[in-house]
């Protein structure tokens, strides 16, 4: 048995990753009991899907037996996040989750909540550099974010994103691209102990965004796949649309020179992160998704059709 299947507890290694606002109780819980792990999005839970944070849980216990996980983005620009999120990983903790993925900044206080009751810690890495400060906070296993990921993706292709990282001694876990076996059996081959997959999960039967978001995955290929600088302050992968040729792959110029001043990009953070937060909630309810704005990333290109989770992850292996 692979160090990542121990590590989760699970007999399929694929990983239902967390999606805001995609990642519903309902699509968590069926990555599970399909044999892989679903990764629970505390704030999608939370905000756009309605729940208290214990109470989703435990929702999402009621339909699954199976270990499921949590995502802890680490953000450090507000007391007040980072206060609540060490309250939701206790109670995840009581509430017997044993994997965590972390993304952004130095999960070292994760690890240290996870460790003291036996849970595991994955970090979002893009590349060496992030890879190196989660070896550092003692991480157990990296999720290796490469190019052709969804939501914020990376720069670096999985091949050579693997090889930057394999001699770190932890397990490596590739998310991005994967839409199909072809390429689930490559990433396999290539030596990931595990595929990290988004976009494939958005077009299940289980995953409740709107209709329309679903097809345009069906219906695009990765040439249709562009990175906006313009929606959250970071890349972030989307399906060219009229909407988003209209706002802009890149910020203005007014956003451009705030940036570049530690103590104006504060603000100019925390602008895109509420209004991403409201888009990307309006996307989960109708609004932005009849405006064509679709997060997906270039594994659009191996979908095409939707399925029960438990078929999708059946057809890979
Ligand atoms: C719509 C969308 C939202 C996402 N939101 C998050 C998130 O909140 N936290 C996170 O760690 N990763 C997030 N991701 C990344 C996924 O968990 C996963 O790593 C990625 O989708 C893998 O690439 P794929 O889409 O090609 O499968 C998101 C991806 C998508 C497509």
């Amino acid at each position: 048995m692979s160090k990542f299947l121990e590590d989760t507890g699970i007999t399929v290694p694929i990983i239902g990753g967390p999606m805001y606002p995609c990642s519903n109780p309902e699509l968590v819980a069926a990555v599970s009991e399909a044999g892989g792990i679903g990764i629970v999005q505390p704030i999608s839970l939370t905000y756009v899907h309605g729940y208290e944070f214990k109470e989703g849980l435990e929702y999402i216990k009621s339909l699954t037996s199976k270990p499921i996980g949590m995502n802890v983005l680490i953000e450090k620009s507000s007391a007040k996040y980072e206060e609540r999120m060490k309250e939701w990983i206790s109670i995840a903790l009581e509430e017997g989750i044993k994997f965590f993925i972390t993304s952004l900044g130095k999960p070292d206080w994760v690890v240290t909540l996870a460790h003291a009751k036996g849970a595991k810690v994955y970090h979002d890495v893009t590349e060496l550099k992030w890879a190196k400060i989660a070896v550092e906070s003692k991480v157990d296993g990296l999720i290796c974010v490469n190019a052709n990921a969804g939501g914020h993706a990376g720069d670096i292709q999985a091949l050579a994103l693997y090889n930057d990282l394999k001699d770190l001694g932890l397990p490596l876990v590739c998310a991005g691209g994967v839409g199909d076996k072809q390429q689930y059996e490559k990433m396999l081959s290539l030596g990931y102990l595990g595929v990290q997959m988004g976009t494939r999960f958005i077009v299940s039967d289980e995953c409740k965004v709107p209709q329309n978001y679903k097809e345009a995955i069906i219906k695009a290929k990765k040439e249709d796949i562009v990175y906006s600088l313009n929606l959250t302050g970071v890349k972030v992968s989307v399906i060219n649309t009229p909407y988003i040729q209209g706002l802009g792959l890149k910020p203005n110029v007014l956003v451009s020179y705030m940036l570049r001043y530690s103590f104006l990009k504060r603000f100019i953070h925390l602008f895109y992160m509420l209004r991403s937060i409201k888009n990307l909630k309006g996307l989960i309810k109708g609004k932005k998704s009849q405006q064509g704005f679709f997060q997906a990333g270039k594994s659009v290109e191996g979908i095409d059709a939707t399925d029960t989770v438990k078929n999708i992850i059946k057809s890979f292996l």
